[in-house]
């Protein structure tokens, strides 16, 4: 048993979004839409990340109808089952079986300094649960199992794919020969700062599911009389004259590409049609745009959500597909640890 061979030698992308909260502008510009891009260079799997979303308090109301919704979004974004595997981390089991395993090879300081768990922990206070700790060797779990080339995730998951490396070598040098590694060493691809979608409140900090405030979000399924709103209401400055790139109007470089990329206009065309305008003038125009990009990902995203029979069998072909690659992994990690084989 080795590493995975893959389909047509391409190389093989994964990456996962939390159910928890309504995918945002920032979700969809920052990292939706450029797997999107280059999904057909790549064999890829898209899935969504349940088990991560309990260890914070979660709303069990919610979390199956929220899981629905990040499947169908993807699809309303534009992933292709043609060249992408969408599925349920709960539902292939191998996640949460190597996660025990891959437990007990690292060493519990390794996750003690984790930078996100650490903050999270600190917001919590006394509520921090077992997982929340253990949360970086369950992504870990997640990418180890299909033997990823490439893991697209935003700066603030950096540290995390180190440890998934560290977590790697360690089993690869306890349990692995040099000539045979038991687990693929995946390399992140970490989106630049320049692809950050920023707060509509505060042009310093990032567009994000966790602000208490709304307002500072334009989600992808935000009506339009509401992104309307939203855009009106947003944080400016009192300059006329619109420009990127001065690092004193953080708001107005975020608005002015924020209208670029939804538009589908050149930094040039945007530069020059905004460079005299107000902000009267030019939030209408961006709200325009916002209305116009985000309505046919709204329409599909309906339409999917409307045939559940459908979505049920995209996420049961995508639980097939992902098992076979999952199971595999698991067993060589079995394997190479010595347990006894079930006969
Ligand atoms: N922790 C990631 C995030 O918050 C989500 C995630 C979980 C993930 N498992 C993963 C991303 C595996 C990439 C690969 O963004």
């Amino acid at each position: 048993m080795s590493i995975s061979t893959k389909t047509m030698g391409k190389q093989r992308v994964l990456s996962g979004i939390q159910p928890t909260g309504n995918l945002h502008l920032g979700n969809y510009l920052g990292a939706i839409r450029n797997w999107v891009d280059v999904q057909s260079e790549y064999e890829n799997f898209f899935f969504v990340v349940d088990l991560h979303a309990i260890t914070v308090p979660h709303n069990r109301a919610t979390l199956a109808s929220e899981t629905y919704t990040i499947a169908a979004l993807y699809l309303a974004c534009g992933i292709d089952l043609n060249y992408s595997t969408i599925f349920v981390q709960s539902h292939v089991t191998a996640h949460s079986e190597l996660t025990w395993l891959l437990n007990c090879i690292t060493p519990l300081n390794w996750l003690e300094r984790m930078i996100q768990f650490r903050e999270k922990a600190r917001k919590q206070g006394e509520n921090v649960n077992t997982g929340l700790l253990d949360y970086p060797v369950l992504m870990a779990s997640d990418i180890l199992l299909y033997d990823a080339d490439i893991v697209p995730v935003g700066e603030d998951q950096k540290q995390h794919l180190e440890l998934t490396r560290n977590i790697a070598s360690r089993l690869n040098e306890q349990f692995g020969n040099k000539k045979e590694p038991v687990l693929k060493l995946p390399e992140p691809l970490i989106r630049t700062a320049g692809a950050r979608v920023m707060s509509l409140t505060d042009g310093t900090s990032k567009m994000s599911k966790s602000d208490p405030s709304d307002m500072s979000r334009i989600n992808l399924l935000d009506p339009p009389d509401l992104i309307n709103k939203k855009i009106k209401r947003c944080k400016t400055d009192p300059l006329k004259g619109l420009t990127f790139d001065d690092p004193s109007r953080p708001e107005c470089d975020n608005l002015l590409t924020l209208y670029m990329l939804l538009s589908g206009k050149t930094k040039e065309a945007v530069a020059a049609e905004c460079q005299d305008m107000g902000w009267g003038q030019f939030k209408p125009l961006l709200a325009e745009a916002t209305i116009e990009a985000l309505k046919p990902i709204q329409d599909k995203h309906k339409a999917i959500m409307e045939d559940k029979g459908y979505l049920d069998s995209v996420l049961r072909e995508g639980r097939q597909k992902a098992e076979v690659i999952a199971d595999s992994t698991l067993s060589r990690v079995k394997n190479a640890l010595g347990y006894l084989p079930p006969s």
